[in-house]
């Protein structure tokens, strides 16, 4: 196949989930405008972030990829950026603990705007209307003028991305990001939890573990390591009227990126191999993630593999699994032993969100214990087969909103209504995401021992 690729060739191709902009002239004015703007991330990051999930795919690593289902712009501000990193930091710190690897961490912020939809239209009551798609396409209100797809939007989110990029560069660079703070945000959580008990045995492990640090001259003053953090972002290219504005070459290598993000992945709606989204992703040289559901065939996910990975290179794909919990046995070890049979190397992803969503009480809600079991058979089933369980894609949240049930606090479905704040899936509040990291780190240590145990007969 291999047809020349460039930035506009997806618009030759058929394509899903595009919206219906009734003034083609002003979007196209728009992406003018916004292919002149400055890149907001740097091709020399995007390669970073690869070979830091070439350690992941070759076993070496973790990755943590989270935040906000759809980011918008009545969410914006400096205290919800700022909650969202103190969350995900604490869950790293938990993860590279149990793990005994580093964690590789990547948000879903600064991009994560547009939507893909099962349906293109919403009904209430006798009224019909277009889908909301994100905020970087259309407003979320229910009316006719706000779902009409307005071109101007792109620019805000482009604006939103670049100072929730700048945010979090300043948080991750700038001291805030100290392993002695998310060690003390972590400590506090343990105190406030129901679950105090379970969690301190690990957490006081990990205090002990710095104690020892410190004894011996390790400190955040004397190892930059320990007062910075490598942290990325993500989101998913869908509107790639946009992606393409945002496509430059990189001087370096003169190979083209997507600079609207470090790592970009593919939507379970949208990887048509012969199709516009598949055929954008092939030709920028990010780190890729592709989404893979229960309708993805081992032949197909092969041949996806192929278009967006021809030369095998460990770290340039990652696969995002999100069967259900119910469904992750049943495919997931199909798609395992084609990848290891045809040597493919990739980042195998446990997404535990997208498969278990639940209507309860007319919200959209997750059981939480439905996210535990999909990530813990994840687990079990990459142990069984030998591959390596690399990583979680979750949708979460700094703030202490009422989106999914269960947890420590035992949230339940008449609770949904106090703070249910998210534009589109439900998320993990920063307790309950918090929760996962210390369950999973607790399985992964488990997982450790028994392997030492058998190897030491
Ligand atoms: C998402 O990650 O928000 C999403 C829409 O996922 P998927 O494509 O897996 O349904
Ligand atoms: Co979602």
């Amino acid at each position: 196949m291999a047809q020349t690729w460039t930035p506009n060739s997806w618009r030759q191709k058929p394509i899903q989930q595009v919206p219906d902009y009734p003034d083609l002239a002003a979007l196209e004015a728009t992406e003018a405008r916004l292919a002149k703007y400055p890149p907001l991330v740097f091709a020399g990051e995007a390669r970073r972030l690869k070979s830091a999930l070439a350690n992941v795919a070759e076993g070496r690593g973790f990755l943590l990829q989270g935040g906000d289902c759809a980011e918008s712009f009545a969410e914006h501000g400096a205290d919800t950026i700022r909650d969202f990193f103190r969350a995900f930091l604490q869950m790293a710190v938990v993860l590279t603990f149990g793990a005994q690897q580093p964690v590789v961490k990547v948000g879903r912020i600064a991009g994560q705007f547009a939507k893909p939809r099962s349906s293109g239209i919403e009904k209430q009551g006798d009224v019909t209307l277009p889908s909301y798609r994100g905020d970087i396409i259309n407003g979320i209100e229910f009316t006719e003028e706000a779902r009409i797809p307005n071109p101007e939007r792109q620019i805000m989110a482009y604006r939103q991305s670049a100072a929730t990029l700048n945010l979090l560069r300043a948080f991750a660079m700038g001291g805030y990001a100290n392993l002695d703070n998310v060690h003390q945000w972590m400590l506090g959580f343990v105190k406030d939890s129901p679950q105090a008990e379970r969690y301190r045995k690990l957490a006081d492990r990990i205090s002990e573990t710095m104690d020892f640090m410190k004894a011996i001259g390790i400190t955040s003053e004397n190892h930059p390591s320990l007062r910075e953090t490598d942290f990325f972002t993500s989101h998913e290219a869908l509107l790639l009227g946009y992606e393409q504005a945002l496509t430059r070459v990189d001087s370096t290598s003169g190979d083209w990126y997507a600079t609207s993000g470090h790592m970009i992945w593919i939507g379970d709606r949208t990887r048509q191999p012969d199709h516009a989204h598949i055929e954008y992703c092939r030709g920028i040289k990010n780190p890729l993630g592709l989404k893979c559901g229960p309708s993805l065939t081992a032949d197909g996910l092969l041949e996806l593999i192929d278009l967006l990975n021809p030369a095998n290179e460990a770290g340039r794909l990652t696969l995002i699994c999100r069967f259900g919990h119910d469904k992750v046995a049943e495919h997931l070890p199909r798609l395992i032993r084609a990848v290891e049979r045809e040597g493919k190397k990739v980042v195998w992803s446990c997404d535990p969100m997208h498969g278990n969503t639940i209507t309860l009480n007319n919200y959209k809600t997750r059981p939480f214990e439905r996210i535990l079991s999909e990530v813990e058979s994840f687990f079990q089933i990459h142990r069984a087969e030998g591959s390596h369980p690399g990583g979680i894609h979750i949708e979460m949240t700094g703030n202490d909103v009422t989106e999914c049930t269960g947890g420590a606090r035992a949230l339940s479905g008449d609770d949904l209504a106090d703070r249910y704040h998210t534009h589109c899936d439900p998320r993990l509040n920063a307790d309950q995401a918090l929760e996962l990291a210390f369950l999973l780190a607790e399985r992964m240590k488990g997982g450790r021992d028994e392997k030492r145990m058998v190897v030491n007969g």
